[in-house]
């Protein structure tokens, strides 16, 4: 029981979270809708973005950070837009 608080803990300290669970990337389900529902749960919410036309990924990633929550991006590298959603990470500073 120890041992299990120890890795909830180490987790929640890694996620930035007060319940140590991902929900993992759902492309054109996991919105910022989800994301932030996720996030507001206390568990890590996981923007998919591989899919997104780029300027509805920039709206996405802005109104995510005014929540000043913790989230993950998730980018697809063969999607036909993955350099410019790459370039709209790094100007946005997604860590
Ligand atoms: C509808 C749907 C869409 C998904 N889209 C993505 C995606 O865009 N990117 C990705 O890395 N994984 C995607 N996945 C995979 C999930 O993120 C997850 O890895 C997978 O469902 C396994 O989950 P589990 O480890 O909880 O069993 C998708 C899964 C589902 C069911």
């Amino acid at each position: 029981m120890k041992e299990l608080q120890r890795l909830m803990d180490r987790g929640n300290e890694f996620l930035g979270t007060k319940v140590p669970i991902m929900c993992g990337a759902m492309t054109w389900i996991s919105d910022v809708d989800l994301v932030k529902a996720v996030n507001d749960a206390g568990a890590f919410g996981i923007l998919a973005g591989g899919n997104m036309p780029p300027e509805f990924l920039e709206n996405a990633i802005d109104s995510l950070k005014k929540t000043e929550k913790s989230f993950g991006l998730n980018l697809i590298t063969i999607a036909p837009n993955y350099k410019e959603h790459l370039r709209i990470a790094c100007k946005k500073e997604v860590s």
